[in-house]
């Protein structure tokens, strides 16, 4: 590093990209470029970029004040809180408590239900169970929590061993491949876990109901879901399920749970829910499970930032623009839009194991054989050639994978995406591909 090194990002990388400003699904680059986001940043803009409604009630919201301790009602809390309930969130969800990041809202999450057990005074249950494909954020407690290798690496000693469960993955199925079987198989092997964990000590199950980039929108089967929320029924485990990506939309639905039936103890859902225009994210809960810690006189634990006004009123109106233009219903058109093309271009590709996903949330596996699922070896970094090479073409892609999942490209546009875009972005990701198998 020299003093010619920039200020930003924080570890230097020759791959530094200037952003100025963006507008729909287009970033507009120092020196007049432009980049197509095929994946929203991180799968986070919804409404497209260059609202100017968002910025006016967020201006609104911080020249009327600045902070309020996160406890404290204020009126853009208030909205925010009445329009979840009337639009949004399950009917049994009626708790909110707000986070600013993803990360920060699941560590809080599986706090509550630790709480939750301890305010009931039940203090034998303690374990979070969670699966060895997944991601829930970079705290040393969701670390944990999560089966992501390459993010854990070097950290094993700070990191809680919290159990793992298998994740339903039809592709590579411990039964065969997309045996029709693997949802029930995953499930089932869940409970062996439940049971030999010993399921007294068990608070909670976490897991996305569609994985995100770390599986690539892996998709549970149709059984997965209704046979979990059995068993942690039946040992009295709480579900907390983590729609950080999946919420709020994205999927084509409200909430990815709606796909298949799942009512959760605790949600936690957020990048949508300001769709990139503030950092805001929720932890919604029943009832039930608030109850004992108001009986006891505890609260839950606030983070300083948490619901800021600011934030709170941005959230309100991505909510409101969502609603009045029905955005979420385009989520699931568009997100057929993209499947089909996607399909059309790579569905035979020699390099292409599986296309997978739901709405505008869409993954794609790479291997080095589609016929033996052999995968590139690690040192290959085929998920960053794609990625590099989308980008020299003008598109950014979002890549993912870990563990037995090594290559994976993420698509994940704005809900306002059109029909060129989706175009350039398929043709794009083809041309990508190909470019970096090419080269390894
Ligand atoms: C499912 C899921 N949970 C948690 C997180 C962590 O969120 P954050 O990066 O805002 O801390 C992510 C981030 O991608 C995620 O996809």
């Amino acid at each position: 590093m020299t003093d010619q090194t920039p200020l930003w990002p924080f570890v230097p990388s020759p791959r530094a990209v200037d952003i100025t400003h963006a507008k729909g699904c287009v970033l507009h680059t120092r020196g007049g470029g432009e980049i197509l986001d095929a994946s929203g940043g991180a799968i986070v803009s919804n409404i497209g970029h260059g609202r100017a409604e968002v910025g006016a009630a967020t201006a609104e919201a911080m020249t009327s004040m600045s902070y309020a301790v996160p406890p404290f009602l204020t009126p853009e809390r208030t909205r925010l809180m009445e329009r979840l309930r009337r639009a949004w969130l399950p009917a049994h969800l009626t708790r909110t408590w707000l986070a600013s990041g993803g990360s920060e809202a699941v560590d809080a999450a599986c706090r509550l239900a630790v709480q939750h057990f301890r305010a009931k005074g039940d203090n034998t249950r303690w374990k979070i169970i969670g699966r060895d494909i997944s991601y829930h954020g970079t705290t040393l407690f969701t670390l944990g929590i999560a089966g992501h290798e390459a993010r854990k690496r070097g950290f094993e000693r700070l990191i809680p061993d919290m159990p793992l469960a298998p994740t339903p993955y039809a592709l590579r199925s411990p039964l065969g491949r997309h045996h029709p079987d693997f949802d029930i198989a995953a499930a089932d092997a869940f409970e062996a876990l439940v049971l030999r964990e010993g399921p007294e000590t068990i608070a909670a199950f976490i897991a996305e109901p569609i994985n995100g980039s770390s599986g690539g929108a892996l998709m549970p089967g149709p059984r997965y879901w209704p046979r979990i929320q059995e068993i942690c029924k039946r040992h009295g485990i709480l579900l907390i399920i983590d729609e950080v990506m999946t919420g709020f939309g994205r999927t084509g639905k409200p909430f990815a749970c709606a796909h298949f039936d799942i009512a959760p103890d605790i949600l936690v859902s957020g990048k949508g829910l300001a769709g990139g225009y503030a950092p805001i994210v929720g932890v919604f809960a029943s009832e039930e499970i608030v109850a004992p810690l108001a009986e006891g006189g505890q609260s839950l634990m606030f983070y300083t930032y948490g619901g800021h006004p600011g934030a709170c009123a941005a959230a309100d109106k991505v909510l409101q623009i969502m609603e009045d233009e029905d955005l979420v219903a385009r989520a699931a058109a568009r997100g057929r839009a993209l499947a089909a093309r996607l399909e059309g271009l790579l569905g035979q590709h020699p390099n292409v194991a599986e296309i997978r996903g739901e709405g505008l949330l869409r993954g794609i596996e790479i291997v080095r054989d589609r016929e033996t699922l052999e995968r590139f070896p690690e040192s290959a970094a085929v998920t960053q050639r794609v990625i590099g090479a989308g980008l020299k073409r003008g598109v950014f892609f979002y890549g993912g994978g870990t563990g037995a999942i090594r290559d994976i490209v993420c698509l994940g546009p704005a809900f306002v995406v059109s029909d060129a875009e989706l175009d350039r972005m398929a043709e794009t990701l083809k041309a990508a591909i190909d470019e970096a198998v090419a080269a390894v």
